[in-house]
């Protein structure tokens, strides 16, 4: 006999559960005492119990974001070098991966260097008063001092800038900057 008003008494638990209507209001088990009513902060909201008075808070010191590798080389130029010897494409020049190279070339570099490559893109010919705002030629990138440069220099390069050429580390994501330099050294094609 108990077994069946377990039984029954379960089974109608399970119904009521299914018959759940979102329209209505129905009792709170614990109601103001539990989450049931979340008070959350928005991000950018002031926060009087946090130091800094607002939500929204800086990583901890240290962090490094998922997927990001933190980049061993400084910006100068003997480490232009080690990175050309020490750092190798993890890529093969495959038709998808030289399209992708193109397409992040055109949108970052060519500005300067030129669809072409040859450093005559629109920003080299822009001038206020006369004069040259970007006075200083792009590299040559069908150049042979470009060519025979290893990967590891021109990706270099690009994530720390070179010269007057700025960093482009902020914009770029690894893998995409490694295709670039595939898209370049294989003649820009
Ligand atoms: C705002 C203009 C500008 C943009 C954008 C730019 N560059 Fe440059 N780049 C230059 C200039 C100017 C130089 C020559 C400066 C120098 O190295 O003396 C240069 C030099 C280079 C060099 C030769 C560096 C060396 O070792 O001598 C390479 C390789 C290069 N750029 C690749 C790139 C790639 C790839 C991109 C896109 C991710 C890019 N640049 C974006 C202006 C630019």
């Amino acid at each position: 006999m108990k077994k069946y008003i377990v039984l029954i008494f379960t089974s109608a638990l399970f119904l009521t559960a299914c018959n759940h209507n979102p329209e209505k209001t129905y009792w709170d088990y614990m109601g103001d005492f539990d989450m049931y009513y979340s008070k959350a902060y928005e991000s950018y909201s002031p926060n009087k119990y946090l130091k800094d008075g607002t939500t929204l808070q800086e990583p901890v010191q240290g962090t490094v974001s998922r997927e990001f590798i933190p980049y061993p080389f400084k910006d100068k130029f003997g480490d232009k070098v080690k990175a050309g010897k020490l750092l190798k494409n993890p890529f093969q020049p495959t038709k998808e991966n030289l399209e992708r190279g193109k397409m992040k070339y055109n949108i970052y570099c060519a500005v300067c260097h030129g669809q072409n490559g040859k450093g005559n893109g629109p920003l080299t010919k822009l001038k206020r008063n006369g004069k040259k705002i970007y006075p200083v030629p792009p590299a040559d990138l069908t150049s042979d001092f470009i060519k025979q440069k290893p990967d590891g220099e021109i990706y270099h390069v690009i994530t720390m800038g070179s010269a007057v050429m700025g960093a482009h580390a902020s914009q770029i994501k690894p893998d995409d900057r490694w295709k670039i330099v595939l898209y370049i050294k294989n003649g820009l094609k």
